[in-house]
């Protein structure tokens, strides 16, 4: 594994110059964020946290707390750190923004997440189509407290590295199943669905979309079905899938997947809007607005 690299380079962003590790890395130069970026990150936690409340799952708010994530200011990357040295072990880096693959998953399976250290303008609240730091941060982070899903964290970045040595094909079932979990996971809690999958938490529209719409498909989890599900990237999924808990998640992608990878080989992927035989559908979505193609 490559060790977190120490050759310090300059490079010159719209926050004047900040200090680049070889491969990307920065520091968060919290001290020349504007009063903007603090309000842009306050109105958008504020209006998350009031929305989230009876829809993410319980872990989401209770470790955000636990780690001292507020809306007052941008949170220091060196403060959640501490916090994250003592449960699980895991760090936050600070990155410009989208590493190569192979160097996400090598961070994962040594338990440090890439964080974009800058966040969006006051313009793009609602959407934007690259991740910042309020995805990243208040998306992805407070989960990395939960013992079981941190775990999953570090065995999806060894998992990652494997399948990178295995082949293209690999790499997209892998990468299915992360879009699926990590990014737009559902799980059961209270006898209802909530929201575990980062992309959905730091949406609000699509908070309120993926568990109220009639829209999109609800179905229970299964490794090889999602493994071979296209999805969106363009607009909200047409598909969620369902966990029961994290230790079933973990169960789950336990075993060795190079089998797997081989019998998927070859096989249809299944359109992102697509019910299949097996499926165990929770709820099956009646399609209203899907957009015809543009599945990846
Ligand atoms: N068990 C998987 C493998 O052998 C690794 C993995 C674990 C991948 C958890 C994703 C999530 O490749
Ligand atoms: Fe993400």
């Amino acid at each position: 594994m490559a060790a977190t690299p120490k050759r310090v380079e300059h490079q010159l962003t719209d926050k004047g110059y900040v200090p680049v590790y070889a491969t990307g890395i920065v520091e968060q130069p919290w001290n020349d964020y504007s009063e903007t970026d603090h309000a842009v990150w306050a109105q958008l936690f504020a209006r998350q946290n009031e929305l989230l409340v009876g829809r993410a799952c319980d872990e989401f708010l209770a470790n955000q707390r636990r780690m001292g994530m507020t809306a007052e200011r941008i949170p220091k990357f060196s403060e959640l750190n501490a916090a994250l040295a003592r449960t699980t072990g895991w760090e936050i880096i600070g990155v410009e923004g989208l590493l190569p693959e192979l160097d996400f998953f090598e961070h994962l399976a040594n338990r440090r997440f890439p964080v974009t250290w800058w966040i969006r303008t006051p313009e793009q609240l609602d959407y934007l189509s690259e991740p910042d730091l309020f995805h990243d941060l208040y998306g992805h982070v407070p989960l990395l407290m939960e013992p079981v899903f941190a775990d999953y964290m570090a065995a999806y970045g060894r998992g990652g590295v494997k399948a990178h040595g295995i082949g293209p094909e690999a790499l997209t079932n892998l990468t299915r199943l992360y879009w699926y979990t990590v990014e737009f996971g559902l799980i059961r809690q209270h006898g209802d669905l909530r929201i575990y999958g980062a992309g959905v938490l730091s949406s609000k529209t699509e908070s309120i979309y993926s568990l109220e719409s009639a829209a999109p498909h609800r179905i229970g989890f299964d490794l090889e079905r999602v493994m071979r599900a296209q999805y969106r990237i363009d607009t909200f999924q047409k598909t969620y899938f369902v966990i029961d808990g994290f230790a079933e998640l973990m169960a789950a992608t336990e075993p060795d997947f190079t089998p797997i990878y081989a019998r998927l080989a070859g096989r249809p992927p299944i359109p992102a809007g697509e019910v299949g035989e097996g499926d165990a559908v929770i709820q099956r979505g009646t399609g209203e607005g899907f957009a015809e193609g543009g599945d990846v």
